[in-house]
């Protein structure tokens, strides 16, 4: 099996890779990253490692695809991935060029070789203006769905692949769901292979956590480092609540569908740690205490940010149907499995991440 990971140096990109080169000894593993993401440069000692192959590219340049190998299986994993970006001057043409036109470049490499591709999209196609009217119920430490709603495709299990598109979903979502429009249609006029996971939150090592991207690592590194945090919005009191898929989960689901490309016919699914792997910010602060022994200055703001949700959890009951995955790392597991990278790894990581 010959692979290419596109941002193959980044949180999930290197992840994949080297469990790739661990499960499939023989396979060629073939990594293209601008290492534009800061602590990238890190994770690629570890693919180097591992047996992977670095190339030095760039997706939003087409001819630096000339300089990969055919291979059978291209996984899309390169992005600018920040809810927030696009707002910054400057900012904006990167993130359209990377995150879609990166992605058609990807797909005409793609189509030249006849390969198969794996998008790693996101619940942010889903619109947040929507989303924010889902009823809930309020904890103490945390939001939950209510049984009762009225929005197609949502429910107290989460969102569903069927909830409504109309509406908005930040830059960033709206760069990930055209790119899946295009790789539909590459798909259907090509005949290539193609399955979309729209991923919620994804966490595990190697990934860079920072203020708007990678918030289970940044709080861990906080606590760990002794930083300062804050609430934002609704209230200021961390109830907001994700659910969280441990990126090794992840790759057990590629590894199925890889396996089995013919059954998925560019199907679109939703992925992530579903209802029993959410947490809100304020149990995710009970357990970095835990784990850490650190209790860290807490701020808060009553204002929400423009875009966020109180909530998202996602529905796994389509993929769940179609191969009978579950995520099986609960989230304290990963914690720990977190916090002990950042112990092993303090000398690098503690420049990037306090
Ligand atoms: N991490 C999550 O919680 C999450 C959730 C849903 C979807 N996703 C998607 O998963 C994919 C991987 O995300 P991640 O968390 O690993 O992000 P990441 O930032 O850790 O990795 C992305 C990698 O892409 C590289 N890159 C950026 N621009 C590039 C360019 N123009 N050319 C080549 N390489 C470039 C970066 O250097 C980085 O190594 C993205 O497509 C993201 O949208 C991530």
């Amino acid at each position: 099996m010959k692979i290419l990971i596109t941002g193959g140096c980044g949180f999930v990109g290197s992840n994949l890779a080297i469990l790739f080169k661990q499960y499939y000894t023989h396979s060629e593993v073939y990594c293209l990253d601008n290492l534009s993401r800061r602590g990238s440069e890190i994770n690629l000692q570890k693919v180097i490692a591992a047996g992977g192959q670095f190339i030095h590219g760039d997706v939003r340049v087409k001819t630096d695809f000339d300089r990969i190998p055919a291979v059978d299986i291209v996984i899309d994993a390169a992005a600018e991935p920040s809810v927030l970006a696009g707002k910054v001057p400057g900012e904006l043409e990167n993130l359209i060029d990377t995150n879609l036109n990166g992605t058609i470049n990807t797909l005409y490499f793609v189509k030249k070789n006849q390969a198969a591709i794996i998008f790693l999209s996101t619940s942010r196609v889903y619109p947040y203006n929507t989303l924010a009217k889902a009823n809930l119920v309020a904890l103490p430490k945390r939001f939950n769905l209510s049984n009762e709603q009225s929005l197609i495709g949502l429910s107290q299990q989460g969102v569903s692949e069927n909830y409504p598109l109309e509406g908005l979903r930040s830059l960033y979502g709206a760069t990930k769901l055209a790119s899946e429009y295009f790789i539909q249609e590459f798909s259907y006029n090509f005949g290539l292979p193609a399955v979309i996971n729209r991923c919620g939150v994804l966490s595990g090592p190697y990934q860079m956590g920072k203020i708007d991207q990678g918030v289970i690592v940044l709080w861990m590194a906080k606590h760990l480092w002794k930083g300062q945090l804050g609430y934002i919005g609704y209230g200021g009191l961390g109830q907001q609540a994700r659910d969280v898929l441990h990126v090794r989960d992840l790759f057990r689901l590629i590894q199925w569908q890889i396996a089995n490309l013919g059954l998925q016919n560019c199907q679109i699914f939703n992925v992530g740690g579903g209802l029993e792997n959410t947490v809100s910010l304020a149990e995710l602060t009970d357990l970095c205490i835990q784990i850490t022994g650190n209790t860290i200055a807490m701020g808060s703001s009553l204002e929400n940010r423009s875009g966020d949700l109180p909530i998202y959890i996602t529905n796994n009951k389509k993929i769940n149907h179609f191969c009978n995955w579950q995520p099986e790392i609960k989230i304290d597991q990963l914690l720990v499995e977190i916090f002990d990278w950042l112990k092993k790894d303090e000398n690098k990581l503690r420049a990037i991440l306090a």
